[in-house]
């Protein structure tokens, strides 16, 4: 068995991950921590795991850590960066689902996330853990940056159109769109049920710190820097994420069509509806899958819209970070995996 450390179990991505490990034939929690619950058994505070799991939470330690074979930081921005060193050296495997390694320019996330970065050496060798991008690079990887949720939907319904350079010039307009969930567990204002429920509102318009991490990744998959404008909006609901992307092409709508079905034929957890498909995040809730439905009104040749439904928690989190998982251990990608969402 691999043994696995949480560091941040009662966030709501460290809660994810360990419903996803609690039933993952091939792994066995080695270490949960909370510095807030530390004592408390972890099916006090996640009902639905009593009897499936029997650990409790404990206090970060990096001497118990480093004994695991891999440790998923689920930790706010800027924690991972100062245990990782450590534990790669002791050995360990390390996967982030925070921000700090997802960046290659130590100054540019120093300017985004307010702090200076503890381990720069250490961001070219992170790979940045999007599967349908860098699967190979992963499989060999110790340390992984796992991509921010907004990250993942959006290059989910861009790559057919980067990788095979269909697009026209213009500027690629991403539209999306998070449920609540997605601002983490702890307690703050514009997040309380009478705040966030029955509205709806953009934010980080001016410059939200996903659009360096998908520029470069638009980069990485096009190979040259391709013009984006980025807009967040939350919208009353738990979980669950859509982007709806406009895009210039430079091929007929069937010929796109076809891009997408290839691209995505061999891949476990994207696929893409019959043209003229809409996908809904409840069809995902809780899965690791990514839907995508692709539209052209007549009359407007040239222009594309793709919709991008994952769950923020899932694909969008610790459903993505278990995949690279298994592709680091050699294990079935689907494995732990399989779980289909429960509609209504
Ligand atoms: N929510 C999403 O949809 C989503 C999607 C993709 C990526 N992410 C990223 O994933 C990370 C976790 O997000 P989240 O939404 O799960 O956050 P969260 O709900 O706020 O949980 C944070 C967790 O980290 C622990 N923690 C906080 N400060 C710590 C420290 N200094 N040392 C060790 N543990 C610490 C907390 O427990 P204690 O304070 O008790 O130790 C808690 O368990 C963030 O970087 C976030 O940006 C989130």
């Amino acid at each position: 068995m691999i043994e696995v450390g949480v560091v941040g179990g009662t966030g709501y991505t460290g809660m994810e991950l360990l419903r996803l490990v609690a039933r993952h034939p091939q792994l066995r929690l080695a270490e949960i921590t909370s510095r807030a619950e530390a004592g408390t058994r972890v099916a006090e505070l996640m009902p639905s795991l009593e009897g499936v799991v029997d650990a409790s939470f404990s206090e970060p330690d990096p001497a118990r850590l480093r004994r695991c074979d891999v440790v998923f930081f689920a930790t706010p921005n800027g924690i991972a960066m100062d245990s990782a060193p450590e534990l790669l050296e002791a050995g360990c495997r390390v996967i982030d689902l925070g921000a700090d390694f997802r960046l290659r320019d130590a100054h540019a996330w120093g300017e985004w996330y307010g702090m200076e970065h503890a381990c720069p050496e250490l961001l070219e060798e992170a790979v940045y853990g999007l599967p349908e991008l860098h699967r190979e690079r992963i499989r060999d990887a110790r340390l992984v940056a796992n991509p921010g949720c907004y990250p993942t939907a959006v290059a989910l319904g861009l790559l057919p159109l980067l990788k095979t350079g269909a697009l026209s010039d213009g500027v690629i307009v991403a539209d999306c769109k998070s449920g609540v969930s997605g601002a983490g567990r702890a307690a703050r204002v514009p997040t309380l049920f009478c705040e966030a429920n029955e509205s709806f509102k953009a934010y980080g318009a001016s410059g939200h710190r996903h659009l360096p991490e998908i520029e470069q990744t638009v980069t990485d998959a096009a190979g040259r820097a391709v013009p984006l404008t980025f807009v967040p909006h939350l919208v009353p609901m738990t979980r669950g994420m859509q982007a709806t992307l406009h895009v210039a092409v430079d091929r007929s709508f069937d010929q796109v069509s076809e891009l997408f079905a290839e691209c995505y034929s061999d891949e476990p957890f994207v696929s893409v509806l019959p043209p003229g498909g809409h996908p809904e995040t409840r069809w995902v809730r809780g899965t690791n899958h990514c839907r995508i439905g692709l539209h052209q009104p007549p009359g407007q040749a040239g222009r594309l819209t793709v919709l991008s439904v994952i769950d923020n928690l899932t694909k969008g989190a610790a459903g993505q970070a278990i995949q690279n998982l298994n592709l680091m251990f050699g294990l079935d990608e689907r494995a732990g995996l399989e779980a289909l969402a429960s509609v209504p």
